[in-house]
């Protein structure tokens, strides 16, 4: 009896919904009629591995919700779409009903505020190009999913150039670079074209090289008006020790050492378990080339002085400091050394140059007037935002004595460090 009720339900809700009007996704009912038009199979087959048990996703722009149906039946256990279209979204709770799928929708404006909760899935499909700042939404995405983020971007192909207009070879040419081309959409409403256009190269360079979030990207064509899917994978770090210090602290030759179990006092108290696992430390301009997108062990090289030659106008705006965000656990060790013996190293370092350039001049006078124990304290100060992160100085000068990083900034404090 049961059984028949709920069947009664279903077929009446597929009556209700073969009377609405649907223009966009097609979503097969469960009789096998569909409602909607467009065939989107093949990019859910791009997107989504077969199986997304306990998987939590979260789909931005997610119309009637064919990707959230998709995810729900790949075994998500949390979907979340979200919609600013409040007809589009009555249909997609009816949908949800009648397939007996379990999907949260939301009605907003994903620009109105920023996105509060993390997902393991983030996908943002012919979305961007609709925004007034999808730049402002890009960076939220990538801070906020922790696997994967999955875009589907208009992009100068041969159906986008039409409506702008483009000549071919020009539209072929700019293609080729990391351009983001802006439309005049609102004085061309009739061609019906949008805000914005991005290049993979433009996407590649905001999520690849501007941010450290993601081990590598993945281009595909999309199968929909020639556009391309992206599909992002967060970096996964089981440890992160983060070796900062100013240049010629002696990162490195610290880093050696204990890696290769010349420092087992220091690698105990710092619970490093095997430190040979880090096996050597990794420069920034590694983490731009792809790389596996899960790691046990990572140790990465930090020089505290980069706000003075980096442009990046303080630690906050720095996109290697991304990394710290993607590792479960983080040991930050800094390496204290004197302003006399930092002098002294980079000078040693230096030795044989014919010119000095003109970054290490000014290193040199931040050793040698004491101003480089202003940038400790602000790089100790800073680092306590990290909040979980076991903080840590090393003085190799001192037989390599640990200090808690809280304490030894007092220390510098009290000093006259700043
Ligand atoms: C072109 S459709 C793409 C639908 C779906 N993501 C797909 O690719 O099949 C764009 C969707 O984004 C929604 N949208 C546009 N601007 C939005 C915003 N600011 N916040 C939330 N949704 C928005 C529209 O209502 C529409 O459902």
């Amino acid at each position: 009896m049961r059984a028949q009720s709920v069947d009664v339900g279903v077929e009446e809700l597929e009556e209700r919904l073969l009377r609405e009007e649907f223009r966009y996704q097609k979503i097969t009912l469960p009789s096998g009629r569909s409602v909607g038009v467009r065939d989107r199979s093949a990019t859910a087959a791009a997107i989504f591995p077969p199986d997304l048990t306990g998987k939590s996703v979260l789909d931005l722009g997610c119309n009637y919700g064919y990707f959230c149906f998709e995810a729900k039946r790949r075994g998500a256990a949390r979907v979340v779409g979200l919609d600013v279209d409040a007809d589009a979204l009555r249909k997609a709770r009816l949908l949800a009903q009648c397939l007996g799928l379990e999907v949260e929708f939301q009605l907003r404006d994903i620009e109105a505020e920023p996105l509060a909760e993390s997902f393991d899935y983030i996908l943002c499909l012919n979305l961007l190009h609709h925004l007034n700042d999808p730049l402002t939404l890009l960076r939220h995405m990538a801070d906020r999913a922790r696997e994967r983020l999955v875009l589907e971007v208009a992009t100068l192909g041969p159906h986008d150039g039409r409506k702008l207009r483009l000549f071919p070879l020009m539209r072929r040419l700019l293609l080729r670079y990391p351009v983001i081309y802006v439309a005049p959409a609102a004085a061309e409403a009739q061609r019906k074209l949008k805000n914005y256009y991005l290049t993979p190269k433009a996407l590649e360079n905001l999520l690849l090289m501007q941010r450290r979030l993601f081990a590598s990207l993945e281009i595909r064509p999309s199968e929909f008006k020639g556009r391309f899917l992206a599909l992002a994978h967060r970096r996964r770090i089981r440890h992160l020790l983060l070796v900062a210090g100013p240049t010629a602290a002696g990162k490195r030759t610290l880093a050696a050492a204990l890696f290769g179990g010349a420092l087992p006092e220091l690698a105990a108290a710092l619970e490093l378990g095997d430190p040979a696992r880090f096996g050597r430390l990794v420069r920034d301009a590694e983490l731009r080339r792809p790389g596996p997108a899960a790691v046990d062990a990572l140790a990465l090289r930090y020089d505290i002085l980069r706000p003075h030659f980096a442009s990046i106008h303080g630690y906050a705006r720095d996109p290697v400091l991304d990394v710290l965000a993607c590792a479960e656990r983080v040991t930050i060790l800094t390496i204290f050394a004197p302003p006399e013996r930092l002098a002294a190293q980079l000078r040693a370092a230096e030795a044989g140059k014919r010119r000095w350039s003109k970054r290490h001049r000014r290193m040199l006078e931040r050793y040698e007037s004491g101003k480089v124990l202003e940038d400790y304290r602000r790089w100790l100060a800073f680092s306590e935002r990290f909040a979980g992160a076991e903080r840590w100085v090393v003085a190799p000068y001192e037989g390599h004595a640990l200090h808690p990083a809280d304490a030894f900034r007092r220390r510098l404090a009290e000093a006259g460090g700043g």
